[in-house]
């Protein structure tokens, strides 16, 4: 959504705001003057604040919830699913008749869904899509295929393969096998990929190569965790990378593991110029664009919390005043229970030139933030 678009889309969700706000029966201030919403009570839950994304993510929802005059409580949790849960139940056992939840597990927290339920919450799945549970009403997310298929089609366009460029040397990685977008950002990629690894104009040396898109969790990196793509990447480079041989393209579906393969190409040896690697990614955090800026590199794919955060908050005050909530999807995401009802947004991506425009002059980073 373009600026103005999203500037329009608040104004319009205020608006709704103040009118929940002016007919809610409590009359009770929420704090700053604003009139409490009835039946807007949130639990929210958040995997870490080890990435920067996520911090963004919490705290601009929990803001435009409780200027709209909901109240909103906010947990993060050290990526570890046992808090996470206990972390829901307190929500329940608090009174939240709302939680908005970015899981962990996607798989593990049907038990503690099952227990909202009893108390009539309803539950919406942040980014990541909870799964095996009936328990889940909506998912609001960006297109996590477009994600993959952009990773993908960049690395087809910088590289040539369409004009039969090759062959070229690809290290791909996936994301954490336990999170459901992981696999959706694999096969988004590797659609438009593996024809050119089967064609030969795609070598990967490694083997570290998906026969399939169900083969993704093969290479996936548990906890999208910089520390553990790193020592994969160094394993690779001392394995596979004997004299001469260098590497041309590595896949990375985040910029966490982003991170860790640009550590350890720089341990072997890499730097900017002319040979150096091209290095997908995804989010726009500042340790990115900085490396975006210094050629380290080549791209990541944005995703604008923001829309994001706007798009939950609407979908929180469509359900406390027992609206129809908004959705664009219905049928994509299936929990392996049911198909959850989604609004998906667009991921678009970010190259060095981009970066003052789309995501400096847009306000998502602050020019000082990666050294401007
Ligand atoms: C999110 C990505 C993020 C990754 C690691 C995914 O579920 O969609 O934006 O990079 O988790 O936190």
């Amino acid at each position: 959504m373009s600026l103005t678009k999203r500037i329009i889309a608040v104004a319009a969700t205020g608006a709704v705001a103040l009118s929940l706000a002016a007919c809610s029966g409590t009359g009770a201030p929420a704090g700053d003057g604003v009139e409490a919403i009835a039946d807007c009570n949130v639990g929210i839950t958040m995997p870490t604040r080890a990435l920067e994304r996520w911090i963004n993510d919490g705290e601009q929802l929990k803001t435009l919830l409780e200027k709209a005059g909901c109240t909103a409580d906010l947990q993060y949790a050290d990526n570890k699913t046992d808090q996470q849960i206990s972390q829901i139940q307190n929500q329940i056992a608090g009174g939240a008749n709302i939680l908005v939840v970015a899981a962990i597990d996607g798989l593990l927290l049907g038990p503690a869904l099952e227990e909202a339920k009893t108390q009539d919450a309803t539950v919406i799945a942040y980014d990541r899509l909870i799964v095996g549970t009936e328990n889940v009403d909506y998912y609001a997310t960006f297109d996590n295929y477009e994600v993959g298929t952009l990773q993908g089609e960049y690395i087809v366009d910088q590289l040539g393969l369409a004009d039969g460029a090759g062959p070229f040397n690809l290290e791909p990685f996936a994301g954490s096998p336990d999170d459901n977008n992981a696999k959706f950002f694999f096969s988004g990629a590797w659609d438009v990929l593996l024809p050119y690894v089967e064609n030969g104009q795609l070598v990967v040396p490694s083997g570290r190569s998906p026969e399939s898109n169900a083969d993704w969790a093969s290479i996936g990196i548990q906890g999208w965790a910089s520390t553990l793509s790193q020592a994969e990447m160094d394993n690779r480079l001392s394995s596979f990378y004997s004299g001469s041989e260098k590497v041309d393209v590595v896949l990375s579906p985040n910029d966490s593991l982003a991170i860790g393969i640009l550590a350890s190409l720089k341990s072997a040896g890499y730097a900017p110029g002319e040979d150096y690697p091209i290095i997908s990614g995804q989010d726009a955090d500042k340790a990115n664009i900085k490396a975006i800026l210094k050629d380290e590199q080549s791209m990541s794919v944005w995703k604008d919390t923001r829309t994001l955060g706007e798009q939950v908050y609407n979908m929180v005050l469509q359900i406390a005043a027992d609206e129809e909530v908004t959705v664009n999807d219905t049928e994509t995401y299936d929990n392996g229970k049911k198909i959850v009802p989604s609004f998906l947004l667009d991921p678009e991506v970010v190259v060095k030139e981009d970066i003052q425009v789309k995501l400096i002059d847009s306000g998502f980073i602050k020019a000082s933030d990666v050294g401007l």
